[in-house]
């Protein structure tokens, strides 16, 4: 099959590696000029494990290619995928759908035969409907279907994710289109990954709602984690307890600074104003935006009262910046809002992360940034572990105690064992366990 993927960021680049390793013929497609320049040399504008080789072997077999030109992508494509940026629209939350409607009237005036139009950027629903629309305004002789068709991919493991997805969801009703995506998709039959059939519009809220679900459970922990440190509880306990439950399962039950990432802040948000547009409010999920919100402030304060009530003049060593390991991204991460509030009360932050730092200069003022974990911690007053690197597991931790100014680690991770941090002599704080 022929496949146009309209979008070579983060969704766009990874689905049409993946689909291309699986036998079909994609061409990426990008208004960014450089981007494609850079990746018709090789270059991959983002870090993502495994891309890269997946990438090279691709165009080497000339199953993947990069261009500007959508026209040329999608003249003879089977399927053309929309996957664009949805970003959050300054002012009121709603995801804004301009790229997407940009796309929609370009494919329009690019397809030359039936067409499946897919869109696989995270739309609100009734999205659908108005790329259906806007093709048959622009084009009203073309013959195409418009599918929904989610993605679910992680950051750090997408290549696994497309690979071996715990299921694949087509929203349509087009039998045509119905043949076409299950020919793309028929790869992974062989993994036993389930194909689910909807219609458009249960295919667009079904991904909003396994992302609230999944910010859900966290924002769930995470309050259950404040409680255990009251009543003097362990969480990874409690998680452990509840999680052996089928019902509930044992993921996304790791306490932390809360939720960030490219996805659930915006996904959470834009869910909660459709639901209140439609006079359905989703308050669970209102709630599940609010506290998680406040969280990234509290675990500032927490950092503070580990220093005694004021960081005015203080060093903090930061550990980790992205919203989570194995990616340089810094959208929505939990360490904006920490170092910033730290800043507001007077601290001095040195910080390391092994692959955001160059992300993070654009986001974060006033940081020195260093290449190591320990000099990060030298002549810090407190070291805070804000992200789970596993380069951070196993630390030369006396080490670490005999360089800093005062031996304070607030693990906001939860990786390493409170009895051993004190037997080292650490002042130490974690999530949800008292020490
Ligand atoms: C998330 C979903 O997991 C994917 O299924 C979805 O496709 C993607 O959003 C998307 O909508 O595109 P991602 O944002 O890459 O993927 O990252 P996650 O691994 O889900 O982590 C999100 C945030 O939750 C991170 O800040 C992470 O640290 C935090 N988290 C996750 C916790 O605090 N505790 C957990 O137990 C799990």
């Amino acid at each position: 099959m022929r496949i146009a993927m309209i979008g070579a960021g983060y969704v766009g680049l990874v689905s049409g590696a993946c689909f291309a390793d699986f036998g079909h013929t994609v061409t990426c497609v990008d208004t960014h000029a450089g981007k494609i320049q850079a990746l018709k040399q090789g270059e991959i504008p983002i870090y993502e494990p495994g891309l890269a080789e997946l990438v090279a072997s691709n165009v080497k077999a000339e199953r993947l290619d990069f261009t500007t030109s959508l026209a040329e992508g999608v003249a003879d494509a089977d399927a053309v995928f929309i996957a664009v940026g949805t970003p959050s629209r300054r002012g009121d939350g709603h995801a804004d759908l301009s790229y997407v409607y940009q796309a929609a009237r370009d494919i329009a005036g690019a397809i030359s035969r039936y067409t499946v139009v897919v869109t696989k950027s995270t739309v609100p629903v009734g999205t659908g409907d108005e790329v259906e629309r806007i093709i048959r305004e622009t084009r009203a002789e073309a013959e195409f279907a418009v599918v929904s068709n989610p993605e679910f991919l992680r950051e750090g493991a997408a290549i696994t994710d497309f690979k071996r997805p715990d299921r694949i969801v087509v929203g349509t009703e087009d039998e045509r289109a119905r043949q076409v995506m299950t020919e793309l998709y028929r790869p992974l039959f062989l993994n036993q990954s389930p194909l689910l059939f909807t219609s458009r519009r249960t295919a667009e809220l079904t991904k909003y709602a396994a992302n609230a679900f999944l910010a859900t459970k966290i924002t769930f922990i995470n309050e259950i984690a404040d409680l255990c440190e009251q009543v003097g509880g362990n969480v990874q306990d409690v998680a452990r307890g509840i999680g052996l439950d089928n019902r509930i399962g044992s993921k996304f039950l790791h306490a932390g600074p809360g939720y960030g990432g490219s996805c659930f802040p915006k996904d959470t948000l834009a869910l909660m104003k459709t639901a209140q547009d439609y006079g359905a409010p989703v308050r669970i999920v209102e709630t599940v935006v609010a506290v998680n919100d406040q969280r990234k402030r509290a675990m500032a304060r927490k950092v503070t009262e580990a220093l005694g009530g004021s960081v005015r003049g203080k060093t903090v060593g930061v550990l980790g910046l992205t919203f989570k390991p194995n990616t340089d991204d810094m959208r929505d991460a939990p360490s904006i809002a920490i170092i910033t509030a730290l800043q507001d009360g007077g601290a001095v932050i040195k910080a390391h992360d092994p692959e955001g730092i160059e992300q993070a200069k654009l986001v974060l003022d006033n940081v020195t940034y260093v290449d190591n974990p320990y000099h990060a911690a030298e002549g810090a007053d407190a070291l805070v572990i804000v992200t789970e690197w596993d380069a951070f597991r196993a630390l030369d931790l006396k080490r670490i105690h005999g360089m800093m100014a005062q031996p304070v680690v607030i693990d906001l991770r939860n990786i390493y064992r409170p009895d051993e941090m004190e037997s080292l002599g650490f002042r130490y704080s974690s999530i949800g366990r008292r020490t």
